[in-house]
């Protein structure tokens, strides 16, 4: 079978990796891909952005299989256009990915259906949202309702950040129209978790869970990105909260999901806060795998991947079982000089090392000129390593690290520090 993977990011080389592994993949295509999904072997990267030419790609082709990595191509519908035109395609319908796509959206679903969430309020009238500040006071979360990859939450410790954020956005529209209504939410602590499910046929089968970290700089401080390193398992997901978030969030939301008349297909994942009681509160819901999350939790799977996506598609995911590797896997993303605010492109890398079963070098932003590898983006790289301890998969990813160069190259040296901090703590997978 022929299989496609749309997106560009590590999380798609990551994913095409995995497919290409498939007994049953003869070629995966990935539109448009990056320098190091160009490089594996069976991946070819092709040309083809937007609907109408991922749909021409995929009929011309014989595409039997296509995999969407980002949130934009789900929201703005490809997976109807591709169901409309008979083809297999594994991702949710723009009305179901609304749950990503709009947070006041998601907020009211979680309410109706009793997954449980900060407590919050909604506003398009900016004087009202600064009146609800000063009566809630702070911290307090004022974030954008549409996508702003990344940049449309601000974690306000006083007034006046709070009042600054409800003016960007509703007054200044500096997300535009994602910025046209706020929600603002109650402040939530504790330790996250990314708990990632595959959702079908009403079905739904739990990943190995992870942890991301989000800022910029070591300790957890610096502006946010899209994420600066993840690691696999996260101990802070012990066996039972793990059962406790598949009957309290992931279940109430596929089947919520299924009885609104928007039935969800494809990577589903909950950006979870665990209180210091073990109590999970959902912060966010993606329709898709995380960035950079999804580069450990592959170098874990064991099972077919292809096979899982199958299972899902055609109703079975109750009867699967996805093999984990048992060690830990962690990533250390490797950014561009200038990342977050205005990345620098064009950098050459060097020390590239040839991938081993027990470290692999996932692609972002780079590109191939004069058959250089060259920076091309925000994140660049995600070094992955797999090692029988927390600490020993650190050591295996930063040894990689250190040998990679380019120019203003950022990365944090505490990826992992949490589960380091656990000694001998282990979670569910
Ligand atoms: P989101 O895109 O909604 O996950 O928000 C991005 C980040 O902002 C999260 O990963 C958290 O670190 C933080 N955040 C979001 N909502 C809250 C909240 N209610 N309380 C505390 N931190 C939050
Ligand atoms: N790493 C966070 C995300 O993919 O949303």
């Amino acid at each position: 079978m022929k299989v496609m993977v749309i997106g560009a990011g590590g999380r798609e080389h990551a994913l095409a990796w995995k497919l290409a592994a498939s007994p049953r993949v003869q070629c995966v295509f990935v539109a448009p891909g990056n320098a190091g999904s160009a490089g594996e072997d069976g991946v070819v990267n092709v040309a083809a952005s937007g609907v109408e030419q991922w749909l021409d790609f995929a009929r011309s082709e014989g595409v039997g299989l296509t995999v969407v990595g980002p949130e934009a191509p789900l929201a703005a519908g490809v997976v109807d256009a591709f169901r409309a035109a008979g083809l297999r395609i594994f991702g949710p319908t723009a009305a179901a990915a609304q749950l990503e796509s709009s947070k006041a959206y998601a907020k009211a679903f979680m309410q109706r259906h009793g997954i449980p969430t900060a407590r919050y309020a909604v506003f398009d009238d900016p004087q009202a949202a600064h009146r609800y500040v000063d009566e809630a006071g702070v911290p307090i979360v004022v974030k954008a309702d549409g996508l702003a990859a990344g940049k449309g939450v601000v974690v306000a410790t006083d007034l006046a950040q709070a009042h600054a954020a409800i003016d960007q956005f509703l007054v200044g529209r500096t997300l535009g129209n994602a910025g046209a209504r706020v929600v603002i939410e109650g402040f939530l602590e504790g330790e996250e978790a990314s708990f990632i499910v595959m959702v079908g046929a009403g079905q739904a089968l739990a990943l190995a869970t992870s942890q991301d970290h989000k800022r910029l700089r070591d300790g957890d401080l610096g502006p946010n990105t899209g994420g600066m390193g993840a690691y696999s398992p996260a101990p802070v997901i012990t066996p039972q909260l793990h059962a406790r978030v598949m009957r309290e969030v992931i279940a109430p939301a596929v089947q919520g999901l299924a009885a609104e008349g928007t039935p969800f297909t494809g990577f589903l994942y909950a950006g979870l806060m665990i209180g210091a009681d073990g109590t999970p509160q959902v912060l966010e819901f993606n329709c898709r795998l995380g960035d950079p999350e999804t580069q450990p939790i592959l170098m874990r799977l064991k099972s077919d991947l292809v096979e899982l996506i199958e299972l899902a598609l055609d109703g079975g995911l109750d009867q699967a079982q996805a093999q984990w590797d048992r060690r830990v896997a962690l990533g250390v993303v490797m950014a561009a000089a200038g990342y977050p605010e205005a990345p620098r492109s064009g950098d050459p890398i060097d020390g590239l090392p040839a991938p081993d079963a027990d470290c692999r070098v996932f692609h972002a932003g780079t590109a191939l000129a004069a058959e250089r590898v060259i920076t091309a983006g925000g994140r660049v790289l995600c070094v992955t390593a797999l090692g029988d301890t927390i600490r020993a998969a650190q050591r295996r990813a930063y040894e990689t690290v250190d040998r990679i160069h380019f120019e203003g190259a950022q990365f944090r040296r505490d990826i992992g520090h949490r589960a380091a901090g656990r000694t001998g703590a282990r979670g569910a997978a």
